[in-house]
This record gives C-alpha cells, structure tokens and sequence, in this order.
C-alpha cells in the first residue's frame, strides 16, 4: 500500500531551525512511536497509558494517542469499514510520526486489523517504530469486555466487529509481543522499558 500523491504540485519542503536531532539532545533520549496493536479488550490502551506513565515518571516526554478519543475528534468523520480503517490508521501513522519528530515517545492504541496499514504506519516513521502486539487470545478479550462490545457484537449489534465479523492479521514481526492474559500490567510495563533501554531510545 502507499500513500497517496499529494494534490498539488507546488508544494516545497521547507527545513526547520531546530531539528529532530536538536530536540533530542535536549531531552536526553530519542524520539520514538510504540505502535500497539490488537483485539479490542486485548490492553492497548491500559499498556500504552501504563507505559507513558512509567516513561513520564522517569523524565521522559510522553503523548498518548487512543482510537476511541481520536475518533472523538481528528477522525470523527471515520467508521470501521475496512476503506476508513485504512485511512483512520494512515492519518495517525502521520500524526505518530509527528510526534516522535518532535522528541516524544508516543505510545499509540489502535486495534490497527490489517497488516498493509501497520506497514504503511511503519514506513511512515521509519527506524524508530517499535510494534508491541497486544496478543491475549479472543476468549481472553471476550471475556474480558470492557465495553460490553462483544456482547453486542455476537447479538449482531455491531456490523463489522473486529475478531467477530471483522478481521484481525496478526503481526508477522512485531518487536514485541505481549500476551496480556499471562502478564500483568507492570510486568508488560517492564518488558517494553527494557527493549527501549537496549535498542538505546533511552538516552541522548
Ligand atoms: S481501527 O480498527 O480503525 O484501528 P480503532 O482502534 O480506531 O479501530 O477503534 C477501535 C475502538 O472503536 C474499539 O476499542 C471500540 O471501542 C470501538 N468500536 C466501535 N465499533 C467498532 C467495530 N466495529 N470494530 C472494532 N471496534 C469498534
């Protein structure tokens, strides 16, 4: 998939004074977009919020970006046919991208269900995209159901619920995987720290 050709052509680049690199220095660690993925129900959101609280509490410039509330606003004109979809993700790799440009560690929860979009966000951001691939299994997120969507959804409720009468591709290559129904909040807090803290985006 790719994107698509700007609309005019009299469109320059125009280069800043301050840069990525300069942004990063100051803050003393490198920009970075976390992209979680996953069913609805599957953490994405508890870990992306968990995660950006640990980060913040450690000094760390931080933002969070949420389906449900981006949907609220930027994406308000967007429902889940797979076109909008598509679109809803190729908006927010933008904004993602924008954000670890400008030195943040953004931590991203969409149930993101096909593989060209995650691709498409990852080529966006380039080298400091990191998957995490919320990976408990349906039963687990039935279960679970925060949102009672599930239970709506099988009562055909909901046209096109993801996992029910939507598809979701899993990740092939996903930097991280966490399957929420073994580890807890903390533990999966630590395991996405500790591969920012070897891949080096921890410090300057
Ligand atoms: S995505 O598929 O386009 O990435 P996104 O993460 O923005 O989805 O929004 C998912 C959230 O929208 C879910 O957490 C749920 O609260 C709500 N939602 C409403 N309708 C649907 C649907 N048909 N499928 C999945 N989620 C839905």
């Amino acid at each position: 998939m790719s994107l698509p050709t700007p609309k005019s052509d009299n469109l320059t680049w125009q280069d800043t004074s301050v840069d990525r690199h300069m942004r990063e220095e100051l803050n003393r660690h490198r920009g970075a977009v976390l992209w979680f993925t996953g069913l609805s129900g599957s953490g994405k959101s508890t870990l992306a919020n968990a995660v950006s609280a640990r980060l913040h509490r450690n000094g760390v410039h931080t933002y969070v970006l949420d389906g449900d509330n981006v949907r609220h606003g930027l994406n308000r004109d967007l429902g889940f046919s797979p076109e909008d979809r598509v679109e809803n993700i190729r908006r927010i790799g933008e904004v993602a991208n924008l954000f670890a440009d400008s030195g943040c560690i953004v931590t991203t929860a969409f149930i993101s269900p096909y593989g060209r979009e995650r691709r498409l966000a990852r080529d966006i951001a380039g080298g400091c995209f990191i998957e995490v691939y919320t990976c408990p299994s349906l039963e687990v997120c039935e279960k679970r159901d925060p949102k009672g969507l599930y239970k709506k959804a099988r009562a055909g409720e909901i046209p096109e619920f993801t996992g029910i009468s939507a598809p979701y591709e899993e990740p092939e290559a996903a930097e991280i995987s966490i399957d929420t129904g073994e580890l807890d909040v903390d533990q999966s807090v630590d395991k996405v720290i500790a591969y920012l803290q070897e891949q080096g985006f921890l410090s300057p």
